[in-house]
C-alpha cells in the first residue's frame, strides 16, 4: 500500500499511522501528507517523520474539494505515486473527481458511531443529544457525507461529567487504535464486501 494522508488539523491520527508504520503494525509506505491548510500541524508531524508534506491550495471553495483544487490534489497524489488515500481530519467534502481517481480506495475516520451524528463536531452532537455511548467509525468514502460502507467501529461511553473536550479526547484514544488496524486489514487484502457490509476485520 502506497498510502497518502490528507488532513486539515493537528494530525493525531496521522501520528498513530506513523507510529504503526514505524513499529511494523502497518505494512504501508506513507508516500505523502497533503493539507489544505499551509500551517496545519499535521504537515509538521509528517516532516518530523521524514514524510513528504505539502500544502495544496484548494481554493476557490472552502468546504468542498472540487474544481481546480481537486485537480491539484489529484496531481500531487499521482506525483507521489499514492494508490490509497486516508482522510484524517480533512475538513472538506470529497467530490466525484477524487472518488473516480481512487475508486474504493479512500477511507475516513469519523468521531461517532455512524450513521448517528454525521457531519461536524460529532462528539458534541452526541453529548448534547444525550446518548450514553458514542465512538468512532472507519469507513470507505462515497459521494455522501459520512455515508460510506463501515469498516470498523469502537464504542466509547459518555459520563455525567463529560465536556465536549473530555469526550473527544476519549474518542480519539480509540481512533488511534482503530485506524491503523483497519488500514492494515486493507493492506493485507483481508476485507471483502457484501453489499454495504465490509467483512473480514477481526477486532
Ligand atoms: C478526528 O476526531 C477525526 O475523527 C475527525 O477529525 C479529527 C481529526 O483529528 N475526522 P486529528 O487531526 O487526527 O487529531
Amino acid at each position: 500500500m502506497k498510502l497518502a494522508v490528507l488532513g486539515s488539523g493537528k494530525g493525531s491520527n496521522l501520528q498513530s499511522i506513523l507510529d504503526a508504520v514505524r513499529d511494523g503494525r502497518l505494512t504501508a509506505e506513507l508516500v505523502c501528507v497533503l493539507s489544505d491548510h499551509a500551517d496545519a500541524y499535521i504537515l509538521e508531524r509528517a516532516r518530523a517523520a521524514g514524510v513528504p508534506a505539502e500544502f495544496v491550495d484548494c481554493a476557490p471553495f472552502k468546504t468542498k474539494l472540487e474544481g481546480p483544487g481537486e485537480q491539484r490534489m489529484i496531481e500531487r497524489l499521482r506525483h507521489y505515486g499514492a494508490d490509497f488515500v486516508a482522510l484524517a481530519g480533512f475538513m472538506r467534502i470529497v467530490k466525484p473527481g477524487l472518488l473516480r481517481a481512487f475508486p474504493d480506495r479512500i477511507v475516513n475516520i469519523h468521531p461517532s458511531l455512524l450513521p448517528a451524528f454525521p457531519g461536524l463536531h460529532a462528539w458534541q452532537q452526541a453529548l448534547f443529544y444525550g446518548v450514553r455511548h458514542t465512538g468512532c467509525t472507519v469507513h470507505y468514502v462515497d459521494a455522501g457525507t459520512d455515508t460510506g460502507p463501515i469498516i470498523a467501529q469502537r464504542v466509547v461511553p459518555i459520563f455525567d461529567d463529560d465536556t465536549p473536550e473530555t469526550l473527544h479526547a476519549r474518542i480519539q484514544e480509540q481512533e488511534h487504535q482503530a485506524y491503523p488496524r483497519a488500514l492494515q486489514a486493507i493492506a493485507e487484502g483481508r476485507l471483502r464486501r457484501s453489499g454495504r457490509r465490509v467483512l473480514g476485520l477481526r477486532e
